[in-house]
């Protein structure tokens, strides 16, 4: 009678032992899978007519923007692959004008890898078309500002050791408002935002279901 009660118990603690392993596996399948998406701002955005200190037709006439994109991966144990880099910058005027957002420059950046916790920039001068440049003028000299959007689209894969996710689309935009010196008004870097709920761990589900499908085998 002991003995069978002997051998009860370590089976038992066998089949814990087992579960507990299960367990620590999906754990760290599911915290080694986990992805960040990269972390978009736009640090500085210039308009050279809008600088009303400077009054040369030059300056004037110039419609070259000039911005200044950072990317950061903010993982320190997976690399970002980037696809081009599509973005779309538009005009929405004064912020109490309900213009409706006009585009006036796209700039695709190229792809390119960036590896574990690295940070990227691109400072590129965009030719714009179709802004509406006296009443933008008229605007920041009277002391408003003028709103521009920026728009970001683009397609990463995350490499998690040696192998590649695959692709996930990155959408994400800001509201830039400009001043009388033609540049942002906020001096720090204007961080993109994706304009639906952020799904900062896209591959929890997949986690999830991993813990999920060990659990149903172990009931
Ligand atoms: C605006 O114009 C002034 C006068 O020419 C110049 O000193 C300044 O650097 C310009 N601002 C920017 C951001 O280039
Ligand atoms: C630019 O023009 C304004 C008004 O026309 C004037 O007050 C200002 O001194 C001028 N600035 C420069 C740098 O010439
Ligand atoms: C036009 O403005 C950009 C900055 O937005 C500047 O880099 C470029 O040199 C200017 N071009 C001319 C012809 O002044
Ligand atoms: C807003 O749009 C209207 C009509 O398109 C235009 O007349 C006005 O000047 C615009 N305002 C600004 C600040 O650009
Ligand atoms: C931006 O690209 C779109 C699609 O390629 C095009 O229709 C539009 O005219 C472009 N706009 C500018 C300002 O270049
Ligand atoms: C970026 O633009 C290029 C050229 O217009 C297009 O082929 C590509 O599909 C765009 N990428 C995304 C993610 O929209």
């Amino acid at each position: 009678m002991s003995d069978y009660s002997h051998g009860g118990g370590g089976c038992f603690r066998c089949c814990c032992n087992f579960i507990l392993t299960l367990g620590l596996t999906a754990l760290f399948l599911w915290l080694s899978l986990r992805v960040t998406k990269p972390s978009c701002s736009i640090e500085n955005f210039y308009l050279p007519p809008l600088n009303t200190t400077d009054n040369s037709t030059t300056t004037r006439n110039n419609h070259t923007l000039y911005f200044d994109l950072r990317l950061k991966n903010e993982m320190k144990d997976k690399g970002v692959g980037y696809g081009a880099i599509n973005l779309t910058f538009f005009y929405g005027g004064a912020p109490n004008n309900n213009n409706n957002s006009l585009p006036i420059a796209n700039y695709s950046v190229p792809s390119f890898y960036q590896g574990h916790g690295k940070k990227a920039r691109r400072k590129e001068l965009v030719q714009t078309y179709g802004v509406p440049w006296e009443a933008a003028y008229r605007a920041v000299s009277t002391g408003s500002t003028v709103t521009f959007r920026v728009r970001l689209v683009t397609r990463v894969r995350y490499k998690i050791l040696f192998w590649y996710t695959k692709r996930h689309t990155l959408k994400v935009g800001a509201n830039l408002d400009v001043n009388n010196y033609g540049e942002k008004v906020n001096k720090k870097g204007i961080r993109l935002k994706s304009g639906s709920p952020e799904h900062f761990h896209r591959l929890a589900p997949l986690g999830l279901s991993i813990v999920l499908y060990f659990l149903v085998l172990l009931l």
